[in-house]
């Protein structure tokens, strides 16, 4: 793990570090800067404009650090080295910094490799600075995706002015990606949550470019790690725990993943000592949401969490249910309660279901449900417990169950377009 140091500017450094240098962007060989910003002057940048600045030459560093405190009060994210791990560093990069400042010096192919993952199509703008002024290293620079091409020395109203480029060219409402919360609760403890949760969620994540993180929320007790055939070093306590300091980078830390895809975070191993505030919990499924097209989360039978972003912003609530007499009177006082009639986003799960009921007749499960059952999951003893015991998802095979299941996460997402793998080349484990 790298270390990521955060180093608040505020006193800027005054001290002059070059000239401006017509090379020194990209953008300004061919045309004059509508942007020209007087030396030493402080750019206007909006508030929550953020800055990496990823150099492993300590002294380079520093330097491109003065030329950034030289124009501006906002903090600068230094990382002393290029991330290893290719699938989520860049990723993340271009996720949480509206700039990228990259070395190119230190490793020019290292560096090259990097601008080209994080790509020149995000709202993300990568800047590159070298002292090596060769036109070639240039073009290929701007054809990875950097615009801009800042000379070494760095020269502060080179900096400002691709800073002030940069910020123009990001989106208004720098549109952060907030993925889908598929809320998973049970009238009754047993009825069948985690395993419908952990195998629509293998379902969604199976489809293509729906990174699907699933969340235990089943404190303290929940094992939808169990389940799936996952150990977790970290927990559901971490992320609450830590919920200041919760980020993207610090949430991917926290997850193991299925060899399915889907992103787990587990329910802790331990009986733990602590008392998540509601807070800690909206800021989690804030972060997750931030890093991940769908976030299912398994609240057992918490309704103490009623009063949550989780489930004023769900995009569905599965309420999961059987058809005995007690889940069914439960399940009628929590739709009475909480769910005001024909809530379009409560779907109810008749788990267990025997077309054949013995004991109640399905008028009367529609009645006490207060409408028909979305989703009739088939009783299957054998089948589940087959799973169980292999911990091995049932959607991955070929069940009654398993299309059923199938079925509503292709609701969830309906006719996503199949979206081609990226053939990316060697990886970066910044962040790993
Ligand atoms: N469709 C099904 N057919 C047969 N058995 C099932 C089915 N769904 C779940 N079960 C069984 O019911 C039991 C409880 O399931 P599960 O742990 O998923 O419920 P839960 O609601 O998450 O329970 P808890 O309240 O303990 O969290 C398990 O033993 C499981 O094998
Ligand atoms: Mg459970």
């Amino acid at each position: 793990m790298s270390t990521l140091q955060k180093t608040n500017y505020e006193s800027s450094l005054h001290e002059q570090v070059g000239h401006s240098d017509p090379r020194s962007s990209l953008n300004s060989d061919a045309n004059p800067s509508p942007y020209l910003v007087p030396q030493h002057s402080e750019v206007s940048l909006p508030d929550d404009f953020t800055i990496a600045l990823i150099g492993p030459d300590e002294r380079r560093r520093a330097a491109a650090v003065r030329a950034i405190a030289e124009c501006t009060v906002i903090a600068v994210r230094e990382f002393p080295s290029y991330p290893t791990d290719r699938d989520d560093a860049p990723r993340l990069l271009e996720q949480q910094y509206d700039v990228i400042v990259i070395d190119l010096d230190s490793d020019p192919e290292s560096a090259l490799e990097l601008v080209e993952s994080i790509g020149g199509q995000g709202a993300s703008t990568v800047m590159v600075y070298s002292a090596n002024p060769d036109p070639e290293l240039l073009v290929r620079c701007m054809r990875a995706g950097a615009r801009e091409f800042l000379a070494v020395p760095l020269a502060p109203a080179a900096m400002a002015e691709a800073l002030v480029r940069a910020s123009a060219r990001r989106p208004a409402a720098r549109a952060r990606k907030s993925g889908r919360l598929l809320v998973f609760m049970g009238a009754k403890g047993g009825v069948g949550v985690t395993s419908v949760a952990c195998n629509f969620a293998v379902a969604l994540a199976q489809e293509p470019g729906q990174r699907t993180l699933l969340i235990d929320l089943d404190l303290p007790l929940g094992d939808a790690a169990l389940n799936l055939g996952i150990v977790s070093e970290f927990s559901t306590i971490n992320a609450l725990q830590a919920s200041d300091r919760l980020d993207a980078s610090f949430l991917s830390k926290l997850l193991v993943k299925h060899s399915s895809g889907l992103y787990v975070l587990a329910a802790p191993g331990k009986f733990p000592n602590f008392e998540p505030p509601n807070e800690a919990v909206e800021k989690l499924l804030l972060v997750a949401r931030q890093d991940f097209d769908n976030v299912v989360v398994d609240v057992g039978s918490r309704f103490d969490l009623q009063g949550t972003a989780l489930f004023s912003e769900a995009s569905r609530i599965y309420l999961v249910t059987q058809a005995g007499i007690p889940e069914l009177r439960n399940s009628n006082r929590l739709i009475n309660q909480f769910f005001s009639a024909g809530n379009p986003k409560l779907e109810i799960v008749l788990n267990r279901h025997e077309s054949r009921t013995l004991g109640v007749a399905e008028e009367h499960i529609t009645k006490a449900l207060t409408r028909p059952a979305q989703w009739k999951i088939p009783n299957d003893h054998a089948l589940v417990r087959k799973m169980q015991i292999n911990a091995t998802p049932l959607v991955l095979g070929d069940s009654a169950i398993a299309k059923l299941i199938r079925q509503m996460a292709q609701s969830v997402n309906p006719q996503q377009p199949a979206e081609p793998t990226k053939n990316r080349k060697k990886g970066f484990s910044l962040f790993g």
